[in-house]
C-alpha cells in the first residue's frame, strides 16, 4: 500500500483509466448502476425540473445526462480532463449541461449556494480529504438543498476484503478485514489500472457529516429488485452483503 499517495496520484490514475471506463458505461452507466444505484439514487431525488444540480466527480457525465434529460440544469464536474473530454464528447448539444474539469476538495470557482441539489456517485471514497470536500458541498448548496452521495460500502469493502472461495471456486462467504485502517488502499479496476482508494470507518463519515452541518435524511444499502435478479441472475449473492451505501444529507442551516 501506498500510504502518502493522495488526490493528485489518485486523479492521474483515473484520467489514464479513463478511456477503458468510459467504454464501460452506456446511457444507464454501468451494470452496477443499473442494478443498484440509479434506481437508490433516484428513489431518493424529488423532480428535478428547472433546478440547479450539480454532478460532483461526473466521470463520462451519464448521471449527469439523465437528470438533465429530467429538466435539470446541470453543473458536471470531474478532476479527470480526459473524462470531462469523454462527458462532453457524448452530451448532445441541446442537454443543459455545463462542465469543468475541477477537484471536489476545491470548487472555489463555484458560488456559494447556487445548487439545489448535489449528487456525488461513487466519488468520495476516492479522492485523499473527504471533510474538505464535504465542506465545499455544504458551501455550494442552497439552505434546504440536498446532498445524495454514494460510495464503496465502507463496513464490507475494505483494503482487505473479498469471496473465501473453496478450491473449484464456490463462493463460501465473504472476508472483511483491516476495517479500522484509514488511508489510501491500491485495487485493481479493470485489467490495467491500480487505483487508489481512500477507506474510512462508518463512524468517521457519520461524524464528518454531522461535523460538516448535514442531516442525516436517509441512508440506503441497495440490494439488486426482483426485476434486475431476473435480467441478471448473477446478482443473487448480492443478497448476502452490501457493496455500496448512499446518503441523502440536508443543509438545514438558515433553513
Ligand atoms: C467511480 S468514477 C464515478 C463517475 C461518475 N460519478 C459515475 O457515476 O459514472 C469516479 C470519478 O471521480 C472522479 N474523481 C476522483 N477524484 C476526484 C476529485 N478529487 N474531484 C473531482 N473528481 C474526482 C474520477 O475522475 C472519476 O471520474
Amino acid at each position: 500500500m501506498k500510504k502518502n499517495a493522495g488526490t493528485e496520484e489518485a486523479i492521474k490514475r483515473w484520467d489514464r483509466f479513463a478511456d477503458a471506463y468510459a467504454a464501460n458505461h452506456t446511457e444507464q452507466g454501468d451494470i452496477h448502476k443499473e442494478v443498484f444505484l440509479n434506481p437508490a439514487i433516484f428513489s431518493l431525488i424529488d423532480s428535478v425540473k428547472n433546478k440547479k444540480v450539480l454532478d460532483a466527480g461526473c466521470g463520462e457525465g451519464y448521471l449527469s445526462r439523465m437528470l438533465a434529460k429530467s429538466g435539470a440544469s446541470v453543473t458536471a464536474v470531474d478532476y479527470s480532463p480526459r473524462m470531462i473530454e469523454i462527458a462532453m464528447d457524448r452530451t448532445p448539444h441541446d442537454l443543459s449541461i455545463h462542465y469543468r474539469q475541477g477537484n471536489c476538495e476545491d470548487l472555489h470557482f463555484l458560488e456559494d449556494n447556487s445548487f439545489e441539489l448535489i449528487v456525488s456517485n461513487m466519488v468520495i471514497q476516492d479522492l485523499a480529504d473527504y471533510e474538505q470536500a464535504f465542506q465545499e458541498m455544504h458551501r455550494l448548496l442552497a439552505a434546504g438543498g440536498c446532498f445524495i452521495f454514494s460510495i464503496l460500502h465502507p463496513c464490507f469493502v475494505t483494503p482487505e476484503s473479498g469471496w473465501e472461495k473453496t478450491h473449484d471456486g464456490k463462493k463460501l462467504h465473504w472476508n472483511v478485514d483491516q476495517y479500522f485502517y484509514e488511508g489510501v488502499y491500491e485495487q485493481k479496476l479493470g485489467d490495467q489500472e491500480n487505483m487508489l482508494f481512500f477507506h474510512r470507518t462508518l463512524t468517521s463519515y457519520i461524524n464528518t457529516i454531522n461535523k460538516t452541518g448535514f442531516h442525516i435524511e436517509s441512508v440506503l444499502e441497495p440490494k439488486p429488485s426482483k426485476e434486475m435478479l431476473k435480467k441478471y441472475p448473477s446478482f443473487e449473492e448480492d443478497l448476502r452483503c452490501p457493496d455500496f451505501i448512499v446518503f441523502k444529507l440536508r443543509n438545514l442551516t438558515n433553513f
